[in-house]
This record gives structure tokens, C-alpha cells and sequence, in this order.
């Protein structure tokens, strides 16, 4: 049986990957059935594809990994790389340095890397450079500042992958634009959202809002972990002083990243912002507590990526405290404005929001919860296609 391996790293990756491996289980074991009466399961197993897990270590906190492993049913990684945090050659470096040896082993027929973390571009260089097909997933997306560490993992990872999975149509535009030929293009819809159609009943009744205190649509909800945001002393004291003021009207819930404690702790921001009396700061949450918080917020202010979307398909306002977003459907059909880190900008549209109600939005195409099974039954093509057998046999 051939492998298909898939990398993981940061926490945002756990969520995307879940689906793909189980749709590629399923897909193997649909496999295995239609074939067995035939009597060609010894003929045909070089055409089964088995996933392989792989987890860089870029995360390694229990609230940053295992708690997602376990409450989204990913299996134990089949290998575990260990590499934790550097600088941004530091931590690409070492994906590499760790990641070839495991390659070789395995000799997976691809590696499938998500999103746009610092693993998912090391992953895609080091397969590559052993002429082992590479599919992104969530590829293509722009935000056209390169100064954000993410962008330049995009653009890179796209640059050199066979398949590129695509959430948004803007994507493929981004990618056509950059000479990507369009056959490897594949419009599939967003993983992420697979993951949260399942799991938002489970989310629903854990109401972690309660435990807090809170009641259902009287609070807000915040996220900041962009270094642009929390790395300076001005920028993050400018924001921590919009959160505080938007507490005096509504209760926020501020689960803290851990970069973004690091520097509330050096910049000696930390007393300050645990002071304001509707500011409830927390350790960062598991992903079904997180959703239960985010499915009955008032509103969400972020500078995630993939919240934008999230808020998008539960239909929950997102304020993003950014200056761009490379995933612009979320501004055109969906919830999110952006507001970026101006404080005066963010406390205004969230007295919008408090007064008004806030944006509706639709759902984007695609997001319904099927992505991974399109994605799955993609790359099964894609590898059982000549061109990648004669890769595979190099
Ligand atoms: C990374 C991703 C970012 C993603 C985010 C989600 C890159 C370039 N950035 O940013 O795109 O949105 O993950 O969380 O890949 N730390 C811990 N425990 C951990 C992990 C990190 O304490 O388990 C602390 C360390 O002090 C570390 C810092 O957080 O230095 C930053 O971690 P890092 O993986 O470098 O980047 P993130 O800011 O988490």
C-alpha cells in the first residue's frame, strides 16, 4: 500500500488535516470492499493509499496540540519530529533537517501539507527536493503584505506544489496570476469548515460561556497572536486598550496565545490588562471550547486567519484587527470587517455591531462541510494518473 503522508505543526493545522485522513480512510477502505469481490486485492493494493501522520513539533503545548488531537479524533502522529520554537530559520531549518530522513524512510507517494505555517512551507521544500509530489491544501491565498512570515510560506509552498487545494475562487485568481498552470488547480472548499459542521453540535453543548459566567450573545470574544500585533510594545498596548474599553459595554473573552502572554508579561502589560473588569483573560482553549465560545459571541475580534472564516459560516460578526485579509470572501459574502489595529476604528465598529447588530453574510461556495472528501478523491486520481507513478517510481 502506498502513503500518503500529511504534516502537521501549529495548531491550526490540526483542524484542516482531521478530515483528510479520515475522507482517505474511507476512501481506502471503499476501495478495498469494491475490489475484494473481484478477487483482486493482491493486484490492486498498489493502488490503496494509506495516510501517514506526521507532527513537526512547531507546537508542543498540551492547550496548543494534544488537547486537538484528542477532541478531534487525529491519530497518535506516526512520527513526531520535536523541533518546538526558534527564529524563522531556526524552526524552517529544523522541519527540514527532521523532516528528510523521515521522508526517506517512508517514501510516501506524496506529502500533503495545510495552511501556511513555518512546517507547511519546510515540509513542501524538503519533498520536493526528493522529487516527492506535494499537495497544498488552502493554497493560493494572498494577502499581498510580505512582511507577514505567512505570506512568504504561501507563496513559496504554492510555487512548488503538483496540487493546489483552493477554499476561495479569489485564490485561483492569485495563482493563474502567478503562471500556476490550471490544471493543478483544484477548487474544493475549506477543510476547516468540515471540521466545524461536525463538531458544532458537540460545541453547542458544552455552552463553555456558562462556565465563564456568561450568557449566550453578551459577550465578546478576542484572539491576538499576529507578531505584527503583540511583538511591539505601541501596537499591542493601543489594542489591549480598545479590549478594555469595549469591556465597560460588554464582558470580553480573551483566551491569550502564547506568544502574546510572553510579551503582555516582558512588556509589563500583563497586571494592566487582567485590571479592566469585563476583560476575562484565559489560558488558550481546546477547539471545542473555543467553538462553543465563538457559536454564541455578540461578536469576534481577531487577527487569526482562519477565525474569519469560522465567524463567516456560523454567522457571528468578526471584527479583524488587521490591515488586509488574504481571504477576502470573508469580507464580500461574509461577517468580517476590517478594522485594523487603529484602537479608535476597533472600539467604534464594535459599538456598531453592539447598537446594530452587526454584518450578515451568506456562506461561501463550497464550504459545506465536504472539502476533504473532494480532496480526497482528487489526490487518489491524481496519483493513480501516470505522471505521478513515474514519479513515484524514481
Ligand atoms: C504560528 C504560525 C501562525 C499561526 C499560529 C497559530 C508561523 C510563521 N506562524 O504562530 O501562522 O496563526 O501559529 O497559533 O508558522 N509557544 C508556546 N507553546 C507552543 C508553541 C509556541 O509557548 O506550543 C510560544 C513560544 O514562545 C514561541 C511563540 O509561542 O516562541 C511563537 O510560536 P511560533 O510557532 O513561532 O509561532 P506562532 O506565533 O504560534
Amino acid at each position: 500500500m502506498k502513503k500518503i503522508a500529511i504534516l502537521v505543526g501549529a495548531r491550526p493545522n490540526f483542524m484542516k488535516a482531521a478530515p483528510i485522513i479520515r475522507a482517505l480512510r474511507a476512501q481506502g477502505a471503499r476501495q478495498i470492499k469494491a475490489e475484494r469481490p473481484k478477487g483482486k486485492e493482491k493486484n490492486t493494493s498498489h493502488q490503496q493509499f494509506e495516510p501517514v501522520l506526521i507532527h513537526s513539533g512547531q507546537h508542543y503545548d498540551r492547550r496548543m496540540s494534544q488537547v486537538f488531537f484528542t477532541e478531534l479524533g487525529l491519530p497518535k502522529p506516526n512520527r513526531h519530529l520535536g523541533v518546538g520554537s526558534g527564529s524563522q530559520a531556526e524552526q524552517t531549518a529544523g522541519v527540514m533537517t527532521a523532516l528528510e530522513p523521515v521522508l526517506r524512510e517512508l517514501k510516501p507517494a506524496l506529502l500533503m501539507v495545510v495552511g501556511d505555517v513555518n512546517s507547511t512551507m519546510a515540509g513542501a521544500l524538503t519533498a520536493v527536493k526528493l522529487h516527492i509530489p506535494v499537495a497544498h491544501v488552502e493554497a493560493g491565498l494572498r494577502s499581498f503584505n510580505r512582511e507577514m512570515p505567512e505570506e512568504i510560506n504561501r507563496v513559496v509552498t504554492d510555487s512548488i506544489s503538483d496540487l493546489l487545494f483552493t477554499t476561495e475562487k479569489s485564490a485561483e485568481k492569485n495563482l493563474r496570476a502567478e503562471g500556476v498552470p490550471p490544471g493543478r488547480i483544484h477548487f474544493v472548499g475549506n477543510v476547516m469548515i468540515d471540521t466545524l459542521l461536525a463538531l458544532r453540535g458537540k460545541a453547542r453543548k458544552i455552552s463553555h460561556y456558562r462556565k465563564l459566567g456568561l450568557e449566550p450573545g453578551e459577550y465578546a470574544l478576542v484572539t491576538l497572536h499576529r507578531p505584527s500585533n503583540v511583538d511591539a510594545v505601541p501596537e499591542l498596548r493601543e489594542i489591549l486598550r480598545a479590549l478594555v474599553e469595549i469591556s465597560k459595554s460588554l464582558p470580553v473573552v480573551f483566551p491569550v496565545h502564547p506568544r502574546t502572554r510572553k510579551n503582555l508579561e516582558a512588556f509589563g502589560l500583563w497586571k494592566k490588562s487582567a485590571k479592566g473588569p469585563g476583560l476575562i483573560l484565559t489560558e488558550p482553549l481546546g477547539y471545542l471550547q473555543f467553538l462553543s465560545l465563538m457559536d454564541r459571541a455578540r461578536m469576534v475580534l481577531t487577527d487569526s486567519g482562519g477565525i474569519q472564516e469560522e465567524t463567516t459560516v456560523l454567522g457571528v460578526p468578526c471584527l479583524t484587527m488587521r490591515n488586509e485579509t488574504e481571504r477576502p470572501v470573508t469580507v464580500e459574502v461574509g461577517t468580517n470587517i476590517m478594522v485594523g489595529p487603529d484602537p479608535g476604528r476597533i472600539v467604534r465598529e464594535a459599538g456598531k455591531i453592539l447598537r446594530g447588530g452587526g454584518k450578515k453574510g451568506r456562506i461561501p461556495a463550497k464550504w459545506d462541510g465536504k472539502a476533504a472528501i473532494r480532496i480526497a478523491e482528487i489526490t487518489r486520481k491524481y496519483l493513480l494518473s501516470s505522471n505521478a507513478q513515474a514519479q513515484m517510481t524514481k
